[in-house]
């Protein structure tokens, strides 16, 4: 059975989905917090069972009978010297193992490294090393940006008419389905061991090309405003963002500029047998989805 975690969150719902579509119902099982919300799941033949990181128990039902087991990333990041988002993603690689799993799959980054500006990619890093030392088949998907991210980042600037942030550079937007198409052909087609290559959007634009297509897009201009990590930093404080979030944000801009998220790869683009959604896309399908 292929059992995929954060079933409840965007992207594993969209990896089951996926799957749903290349093998029998009976053959998925989802591993999430709260099973009410995966209900709907459960009508269609899907094996729905309570499983938290956290809470070790908890897993060890939910990977029961385990061919594979995706792990979606937490994103927790934790402050201790075990970070808890690490601590984490090992019970689930112990766990994966034990319940006899050949394979452990698991959302990774594009840029992950131990020595990142952003502290998610050392996360990241950290985890494909308890991938490495677990003495478990595995693949890290080289997961590019989301899209979905730079969405968020020009919220605001879409109320304001200014995006105001640090210089960038060029990140290769992608689409949460596309990756989701990709995990799920990976999975199926028990493709790749250890690291994919990255698995990226078709091109590569920084915060002043966002500004432009969202600016084509909605037939008014925003501005870019470039400011100095420190400006952006005390801005940040002063709206009361906190530090830990600041310091990820600037974290990012810096990861940026040196190009960690620049590449465009054509590996995605072959797993899905098409060109992968672009930033523009992405943008107009939510304009549409806000809209409808
Ligand atoms: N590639 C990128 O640009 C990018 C950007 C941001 C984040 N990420 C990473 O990609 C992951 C998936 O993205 P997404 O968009 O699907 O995020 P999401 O919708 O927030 O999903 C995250 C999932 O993690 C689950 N989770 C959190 N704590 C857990 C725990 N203790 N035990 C079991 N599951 C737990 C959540 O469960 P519940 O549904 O129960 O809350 C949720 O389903 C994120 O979690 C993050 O690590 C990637």
């Amino acid at each position: 059975m292929i059992i995929v975690t954060g079933a409840n969150g965007k992207l594993g719902r969209a990896v089951v989905e996926q799957l749903l579509m290349r093998v029998p119902a009976e053959q998925i099982g989802v591993s999430v917090r709260d099973p009410n919300e995966a209900q709907e799941l459960r009508e269609r033949g899907v094996r729905v069972r309570r499983g938290d990181f956290d809470d070790a128990e908890s897993l060890h039902h939910a990977f029961e009978g385990a061919s594979q087991v995706l792990i979606v990333s937490t994103g927790i990041m934790g402050k201790d010297d075990i970070p808890h988002g690490i601590q984490q993603h090992q019970t689930a690689i112990d766990t994966a193992k034990k319940a006899g799993a050949s394979r452990v799959v698991y959302t990774s980054h594009m840029g992950s490294s131990p020595t990142s500006h952003f502290a998610p990619m050392i996360h990241h890093a950290t985890t494909e090393k308890l991938l490495d030392n677990s003495g478990i088949a595995f693949t890290s998907l080289r997961n590019g940006y989301y899209a979905s991210m730079a969405l968020m980042m020009i919220g605001g600037a879409i109320k304001t008419g200014e995006l105001i942030a640090p210089e960038d550079g060029p990140v290769a937007w992608t689409a949460h389905s596309d990756l989701a198409e990709a995990a799920a052909a990976i999975i199926s087609d028990q493709k790749w061991n250890g690291m994919t290559p990255n698995l990226t959007g078709p091109e590569a634009i920084d915060m002043e090309g966002i500004v432009t297509i969202t600016s084509e897009v909605l037939g008014r201009i925003i501005r870019r405003i470039i400011v100095s990590d420190e400006e952006f930093r005390e801005r940040m404080m002063s709206q009361g963002v906190p530090e830990a979030s600041i310091n990820m944000r600037v974290g990012m801009f810096l990861a940026s500029r040196q190009g960690d998220f620049s590449q465009v790869d054509p590996a995605l683009a072959h797993l899905i047998g098409r060109p992968p959604k672009s930033f523009r896309e992405v943008l107009k399908e939510s304009i549409t989805h806000q809209q409808g």
